[in-house]
Formats: C-alpha cells, sequence, structure tokens
C-alpha cells in the first residue's frame, strides 16, 4: 500500500520517524557557519532554483527530494536564528516553538469550524481570555482572534471600525449594502511612519488612500498631538468625518510608540474607534520594567498583537483583540456546510465568524506552548535582553563621531547612518550581505538610514562591537 498520510498503520509510524529525524538531521547540516546568509547573488539564486522542475512524470522519493531541497534551497534559506540578521522585525523562533509547530501541522486542524479542531478551537478561545487579561480587557466583554499577521489584524480593526460608524452615522448596513453615499468623507489617522497596511486596508476596504492622513511626528517620531487635533478640527470643517485613528506602539523603523493616552481623549471627543498598532511593541506587556511605556492600552477600542515579533514565535502568529466583542459583527456569516447557527445553541464554537480567513492554522498553540514552557520571567528576559542591546548600541554610535543616531530606541531599533552619505550607506549593506550579515536600510527625511532590529537574544555587546567596526572600516 502506498503510504500516503500519517496513520496507525506500523510501517506509516517507521516512515514518519525516519522522515521527522532525517529532516531535523538536514536542518542542522544546513548551518555550518553562523552566518545570516550564504552569500550567492540574485542571479545565480534564480538560475538554480530555476533548474528544478516543479513535477515529473515519476517522483523521487522522500530521501533524494530531501537531497535536492538541501542542495538547492536550504544552503540559500536565510537563517533567521543567526546573530549576524537583524533588518526586519522578523525574529528567529524559540526552541519549543519548533515542537508545537510540528503538533501543529501533523495534526493539520483548522480553525474554521468545531468540528475541524475541537481542542484547538477551545485553546484559542482559552488563549484569546488570557490575552485579554494580560491586555487589561474584561475577558466577558471583550473578544479576539488569531490572524495570519499584524497586516490582517489592522485591517479586521479597519473592518470594524468602518461599519459601526457607518451603521451609527448613515443608519446603513455595509455588510448588506456596500458602502453608502457620502463614504467618501470617512477619515483615519495615524502617522506618517505608520505601518503601510493602514493604506493597503483603506483601498482594498473601498476608503482608497485619501482616506488616510498621516500626521506628522515630533522629534521622537511620535505623532504630533497638536497636528492630530488641529488637522481633526480642518477636517470637521471642511465636511470629512473622522472615524477612526491607529496609534503605532512600536514603529517599524524606529520602535517609537505614540502616546495613547491623549489620542485616546481626543478619539473619545470626536466618536472615533481608537486602535492600537502594536504589532512590535506588544511583548513589552511581559516585562514589568518597559510595560509602562504602551500606555493605558486597555482604553483602546482594539490591539494588533504580532507574536511572530518581538514574542519571537514562528510564522504566522497574530492576534486582534476588541473590548467589546460586538465589533466582531462584520465577520460574522452562516454557511450551512460549515458554521451553522443550531451549533452555537449547542454550544459548539465556530471561530469562522471571526475572521476573515476561512481555513485557518492552530497558531493559538504556539503561544500557549511557549508562554507556560518559559513564563512571563524568561520572556522578560529575553525582552530586556534586546532592549539593553538597542540602548547599547546606540549609545556606542552616538559617542563614535562617524554616525547620525537621530532617535534614542524605545524597544530594539537603532536607526542611524554614516556621515559618508547616502551611497556609502547603501553600500555597507550591499557588502555585508554579501559577508553573510543581513542588515536593514530604510530612508528617514528623504536620508538613507541603516537599521539594527534587534529581537535575537543571543547577541552580545561584543558582537555589535563587531559589526560596528566592520561598517566603519566598509564607510
Ligand atoms: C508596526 C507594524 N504593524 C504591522 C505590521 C505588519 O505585520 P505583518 O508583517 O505580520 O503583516 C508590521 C510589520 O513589520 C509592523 O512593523
Amino acid at each position: 500500500m502506498l503510504k500516503t498520510t500519517l496513520s496507525n498503520a506500523l510501517d506509516t509510524r517507521d516512515e514518519y520517524k525516519r522522515i521527522v529525524d532525517m529532516t531535523r538531521d538536514a536542518i542542522l547540516s544546513s548551518f555550518s557557519d553562523d552566518t545570516a546568509y550564504s552569500g550567492v547573488d540574485p542571479l545565480k539564486l534564480r538560475k538554480d532554483i530555476n533548474e528544478i522542475t516543479l513535477i515529473d512524470e515519476l517522483g523521487l522519493g522522500f530521501d533524494e527530494t530531501l537531497k535536492l531541497i538541501e542542495e538547492k534551497v536550504m544552503k540559500n534559506l536565510l537563517r533567521t536564528w543567526s546573530k549576524s540578521y537583524m533588518p526586519h522585525l522578523h525574529s528567529p523562533a524559540l526552541l519549543e516553538s519548533l515542537s508545537a509547530e510540528m503538533i501543529i501541522s501533523a495534526f493539520n486542524d483548522s480553525l474554521d469550524s468545531w468540528d475541524q479542531g475541537p481542542a484547538a478551537t477551545e485553546v484559542e478561545v482559552m488563549v484569546v481570555k488570557g490575552l485579554l487579561d494580560l491586555f487589561g480587557y474584561d475577558r466577558e466583554k471583550g473578544d479576539g482572534a488569531f490572524t495570519s499577521g499584524g497586516s490582517q489584524s489592522n485591517m479586521s480593526a479597519i473592518i470594524a471600525a468602518r461599519d459601526k460608524f457607518i451603521q451609527k452615522k448613515f443608519n446603513h448596513d455595509v455588510k448588506l449594502n456596500g458602502l453608502p453615499k457620502g463614504a467618501d468623507k470617512l477619515i483615519l489617522y495615524t502617522s506618517e511612519i505608520s505601518h503601510f497596511s493602514m493604506d493597503k486596508s483603506a483601498h482594498i476596504l473601498g476608503l482608497g488612500y485619501n482616506a488616510v492622513r498621516h500626521l506628522k511626528v515630533n522629534d521622537k517620531c511620535q505623532i504630533d498631538i497638536d497636528a492630530f487635533e488641529k488637522q481633526i478640527e480642518k477636517d470637521v470643517k471642511d465636511g470629512y468625518m473622522p472615524f477612526m485613528a491607529v496609534a503605532t506602539l512600536g514603529s517599524t523603523d524606529y520602535g517609537s510608540i505614540d502616546d495613547c493616552a491623549k489620542m485616546r481623549e481626543i478619539t473619545e471627543r470626536y466618536g472615533m474607534h481608537l486602535h492600537l498598532d502594536a504589532a512590535y511593541g506588544s511583548a513589552l506587556v511581559l516585562s514589568s520594567k518597559h510595560k509602562e511605556k504602551l500606555g493605558p492600552v486597555s482604553q483602546a477600542d482594539s490591539i494588533t498583537i504580532d507574536f511572530h515579533k518581538m514574542f519571537l514565535l514562528p510564522i504566522s502568529c497574530s492576534a486582534i483583540l476588541f473590548k467589546n466583542k460586538n465589533d466582531f459583527e462584520p465577520f460574522n456569516l452562516h454557511a450551512d456546510y460549515l458554521n451553522r447557527e443550531e451549533d452555537e445553541e449547542e454550544g459548539y464554537i465556530n471561530l469562522v465568524s471571526k475572521g476573515i480567513q476561512t481555513t485557518r492554522r492552530f497558531d493559538a498553540l504556539k503561544v500557549l506552548f511557549s508562554f507556560k514552557a518559559r513564563g512571563r520571567k524568561e520572556f522578560e528576559e529575553i525582552i530586556e535582553k534586546s532592549i539593553g542591546n538597542a540602548s547599547y548600541c546606540y549609545n556606542v554610535l552616538k559617542c563614535d563621531g562617524s554616525f547620525y543616531v537621530p532617535i534614542m530606541p524605545e524597544i530594539s531599533t537603532v536607526t542611524f547612518a554614516h556621515l559618508n552619505g547616502d551611497d556609502s550607506n547603501r553600500k555597507i549593506r550591499k557588502e555585508l550581505l554579501k559577508e553573510g550579515i543581513v542588515i536593514g536600510q530604510t530612508k528617514m527625511n528623504d536620508k538613507v538610514m541603516l537599521k539594527l532590529t534587534l529581537l535575537n537574544p543571543n547577541i552580545e555587546k561584543s558582537d555589535l562591537d563587531s559589526l560596528i567596526q566592520r561598517i566603519k572600516e566598509l564607510a
């Protein structure tokens, strides 16, 4: 008989063990050095990969296929665990979360209906309740769901805010009738350095990029509160309808944190939904030393939490929390084959009613597994190590005299430029890449900036000293 899927048959169980062992060995032998990338140039990599044919009449079998993948793919995969990888909010995965991933993919439960993931559903509900507690929301009044990432969590908040506002202001049901006449006056406020998922969502949700006001930031890269208030006043005078504001708790390029207390005051006055994009900064909730930096998060209407950033869990793993569970209403739709209305009456929970996706991974297990395995204390240590590294790096760069370092890091991102100028900074990043060191590049006021996003807790101060030295040599 063909060995196809997991089963109770003895030979299948043996084959599963063999496959897992071989895969683990292949992964471990793929990193012979500590670099983040092999350094192969993009054209050579593309050529090598394109030599693989997708499907042949006869398959190679597991052993030969693994060898091919090792040779052509794994050798050149990015090694996120490397101490030389620090460009993005893209983390290495905690060891125990790799065990959780094995469980998730082996069982392949799905979170759309209870009968596709009985324990998975109950675990997600339980994890969400714990998250509501952690962020100070009422666990009975609030609710949450896992999503594919921060972009989808942000979009979910915008959908909820848009529909709620239109229902109230226009007495119009967006679910049934689409956008009403006049919806082109809806305005969302966020900073000029907020994540571009706000603009993408505005387009996809029929509001358009022009519905997003990108507010100026102050010298700490936080929304300028006066500018925010003045812009709302002007917009209202001009006939626009402010419906939502998004505070970024941990901006992508600087880790800066908007003042959500002041933003709450203003949004409250105008009857607006306040969303916190805490995709990056949410991890601070586990640090007694840095938690306060986030401000009064429980006052906001919704929060994006990304576990695949500073919590160091494998992609994908994100959640959206709403203070008021009714905000999930836009996602609720019944299908006879999936989430029958009578199911709920009988006590079955079908989580498809709380999201954009239908089939959905059991990502909540990774949160439960790692939280239980490490406890808050150990997460705190990890988070504080990264924040300490960023602070150290900022001070070294600042004292050196060869660098422009405009922003003191609130979290774990250091953004800087060598004084030799844009071309030199671009070349530094590319040369480092050839050496297997991957750092970030962005722009600030049109100036090319280099960026270190320090999420990896294995990075030591001495690693940062060596990197800064190498950057100076290249400059
Ligand atoms: C502040 C912020 N929000 C949202 C996102 C989007 O998250 P994701 O990549 O998980 O969709 C990012 C990504 O870096 C981010 O930095």
